[in-house]
């Protein structure tokens, strides 16, 4: 048992998630009003979504984020609340609108339209060695849309592993197609990298998976590729995992799916679970949110997860 008050902390990329979905979702410009056949508003962002399942596995977490005073504000506090995460350090900013993404969904398909607003808020002033000192772990999401941390998120991971923490990176996509920021120098200082199949592809700079792996898998102790319907992938030193996964139920949206493996894979991997365990844990977690509207409401509790059930 640890004595620090968390097991992991992570930066919050506040934002609330209105799904339309109808056959044909496409806006009509000119004042045209269009009926959609149904929608949903949920708590959005990667690493609230992350948050909440991880706490919902028994981890104690704390999430570092701003919120507008506003509906959608409280939205997301209180789904965070409701899931067991800690809040006392999201602060309430009433210069600040709450970031939201709008979900055209038709198909299998979606169009996306965000204000980041508080999704972005969090700076490097907020991230106090007292803050890292209070958790065993540091996971750090949403890289690319966390602008105000973008600059010193080496910074931020090097006084992690001095402060004692290990640490996790999950970049999600790079909006703006950079995919660098001094990757080379982070992933030195990373211990668990949980790319998805493209975005491993972009961040390594190689031409194929199969050369993305290969590169990647020589530079962190432990890399852990989503791979959607087929399953995940691992490589820790010469040792290579695969994953299978049955088809999630039908008439989710994917959303949050690769958010609540990481959650799933890292409270095996802090629990000292081997790594074909963590992996499984990761997929059932990530297959019951893939067949879900939204990003929280079908995460799977700790009593679910057989291997997570103390011996
Ligand atoms: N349709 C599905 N059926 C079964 N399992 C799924 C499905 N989609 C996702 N999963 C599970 O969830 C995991 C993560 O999903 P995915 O590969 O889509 O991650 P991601 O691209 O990071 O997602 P996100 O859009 O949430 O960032 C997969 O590795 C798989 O275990
Ligand atoms: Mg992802």
């Amino acid at each position: 048992m640890s004595s620090k008050p968390f097991d992991l902390v992570v930066f919050g990329d506040t934002c609330v998630d209105l799904i339309l979905k109808d056959a044909d979702v496409a806006p009509q410009f000119g004042q045209v009003e269009k009926l959609v056949a149904d929608y949903d508003l949920e708590m959005g962002g990667s690493c609230c979504i992350f948050a909440a399942q991880a706490a919902k596995l028994g981890l104690k977490v704390a999430l570092v984020g701003y919120v507008g005073d506003d509906a959608f504000g409280r939205l997301i506090t209180d789904t965070l609340s409701a899931a067991g995460v800690d809040t006392r350090y999201i602060v309430v900013d009433s210069s600040l609108r709450t970031g939201v993404t709008a979900h055209l969904v038709q198909g299998d398909d979606r169009a996306m339209l965000t204000h980041p607003g508080s999704l972005s808020a969090v700076t490097i002033d907020d991230v106090t060695d007292d803050l890292l000192l209070s958790a065993r772990h540091l996971h750090y999401g949403s890289l690319y849309l966390q602008t105000g941390l973008l600059p010193h998120w080496i910074d931020i991971l090097g006084r992690a592993k001095a402060l004692g923490l290990t640490t996790s990176l999950d970049t999600n996509w790079d909006p703006n197609q950079v995919w660098d920021h001094g990757l080379a120098q982070a992933l030195p200082l990373i211990d668990v990298l949980l790319p998805n199949e493209q975005e491993a592809i972009h961040l390594s700079g190689q031409a194929d998976a199969g050369a993305a792996f290969a590169h990647l898998r020589r530079r962190v102790p432990l890399l852990v590729v989503k791979r959607d319907l087929a399953g995940a992938l691992a490589w820790q030193g010469d040792g290579s995992f695969v994953q299978a996964v049955l088809p999630a139920v039908e008439g989710g949206d994917g959303i949050g799916a690769g958010d609540s493996f990481d959650a799933g894979f890292l409270a095996g991997w802090l629990s000292g679970l081997p790594v074909p365990t963590c992996l499984s844990i990761a997929c059932e977690c990530g297959r019951a949110v893939a067949g879900a509207v939204g990003g929280t409401a079908a995460q799977l509790r700790l009593s679910q997860i057989v291997d997570l059930q103390p011996v």
